[in-house]
């Protein structure tokens, strides 16, 4: 049995039985250990290689969504402390701070938190914006750089802030006593080997307290055109990962290298535990239920009637067990694998007889280049609701909402 075919067999088949219906949501129950994911989808202008959900900017349609995501924050459930909290999109730096700000404080009515995070747009982002974020008491950003070559920048319809612009951002954002993670992505189109190392290179001279470097995730209508075999990409992360770790980062999952204790790593957070995802198209996963938001036209319509409606799924046993899986390859760590039944054993077992798994539990080279593969398989295969609608056993009904 060759282990990777199979491995993304068992997957497939179990992502195909997953199904969601569209209905009244049920209070989650909250357990000791959770997170906050905060969803702002709108985005400046679309990037073309984006598979996420997000929505051109609106003035109008974002204030009435941050009165709508506060009133969702205040009816939910959540208590107690949270693990992580972070604001993602799409682009929260299209919000102003002071609207950030109300959210931000609607959770921390509810929830005690240490540390809040934010992912940032380099092309709207300024000196005063850093500012008021530290004022407002968020504590981490994340910048999406992607890559530092304005050609490879220009192809992908986003605005091309150069090295000098990033660099100083990175300055301002330290100065404020910001901890910053930069985001770099590999097989954008024309972008090569040299670029992408060239990019690393400088990333170093800004010191950040970590790189996040995300292969090519195509999902959806989103496909590379032109760029480098997925292999390659996962090579060129090899060898980004030997630069970044002589530099003294150390590596905290499959694509994140840190210094220090401190992690920005909502993939890797979102696989450990409980998550409630507040705004539209985020998803929560409480014990045995994942529901994901409506989009924001439904979300905003639910909000004027009063209802809270989204699209709901059971977590099964055998999800469940992927998803330890998932996490486990994610942070390359095996060393306790007592807790696997059924389908994820076998293929750990697999692992393990060819090689991929050393003795101590560890990912050999070609288990590492596997954990790249199964990561990106896992994240471009696991339907979802906004995207993949024959999923929806009801979609006609969600459909009615937006005629
Ligand atoms: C969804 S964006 C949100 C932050 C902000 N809007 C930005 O673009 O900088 C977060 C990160 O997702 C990553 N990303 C977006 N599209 C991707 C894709 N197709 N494959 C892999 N990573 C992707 C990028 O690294 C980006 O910085
Ligand atoms: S990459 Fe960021 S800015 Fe570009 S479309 Fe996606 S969320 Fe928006």
């Amino acid at each position: 049995m060759l282990v990777v075919p199979t491995s993304k067999r068992f997957l497939k088949r179990s992502f195909d039985k997953t199904t969601y219906k569209f209905a009244d949501k049920l209070e989650l129950v909250v357990n000791d250990e959770f997170g906050i994911y905060v969803h702002i989808p709108f985005c400046r202008a679309l990037c073309n290689f984006c598979p996420f959900y997000k929505e051109p900017y609106d003035f109008g349609k974002c204030s009435k969504y941050v009165d709508a995501i506060v009133s969702e924050i205040e009816k939910s459930s959540i208590e107690g402390k949270a693990s992580w909290v972070y604001f993602g999109g799409g682009t929260p730096n299209m919000l102003t701070v002071h609207q950030l700000a109300k959210i931000k404080d609607a959770i921390q009515k509810k929830v005690k938190v240490d540390s809040i995070g934010i992912e940032l747009l380099p092309d709207v982002l300024t000196p005063e914006y850093i500012r008021e974020l530290r004022l407002a008491k968020f504590t981490k950003v994340s910048i999406g750089v992607e890559s530092l070559n304005k050609e490879v920048l220009r192809g992908t319809g986003r605005m091309t802030p150069g090295r000098k612009e990033i660099a100083n951002l990175v300055k301002e954002v330290k100065y404020r006593g910001l901890w910053v993670n930069l985001d770099f992505m590999i097989g954008l189109p024309g972008q090569d080997k040299k670029s992408f190392l060239d990019d690393i290179g400088a990333a170093m001279e800004m010191d950040p307290s970590q790189v996040t470097i995300y292969p090519f995730i195509e999902m959806g209508k989103v496909k590379t055109q032109d760029a480098m075999p997925d292999k390659d990409q996962y090579m060129a992360i090899e060898e980004a990962s030997q630069i970044l770790m002589k530099a003294g980062y150390a590596r905290t999952g499959i694509w994140a290298f840190s210094k220090g204790n401190d992690v920005y790593d909502l993939l890797r957070d979102e696989l450990a535990n409980d998550c409630f995802g507040f705004g539209p198209g985020a998803f929560s996963i409480c014990g045995q239920q994942k529901i994901v938001n409506p989009d924001l036209e439904v979300y905003l319509k639910d909000f004027k009637d009063g209802k809270s409606r989204g699209f709901v799924t059971d977590i099964t046993e055998e999800i469940n067990d992927w998803q330890k899986f998932a996490r486990k390859l994610y942070d390359m760590d095996f060393t306790d694998t007592s807790k696997f039944v059924k389908e994820p054993k076998k293929v750990i077992n697999l692992l393990k007889k060819s090689g991929f798994i050393s003795k101590d539990g560890k990912l050999t080279d070609k288990g590492i280049i596997y954990a790249h593969d199964i990561s990106k398989m896992i994240m471009e295969s696991q339907p979802y609701p906004l995207r993949d609608t024959e999923k929806v056993e009801n979609y006609e009904e969600y459909q009615k909402l937006k005629n």
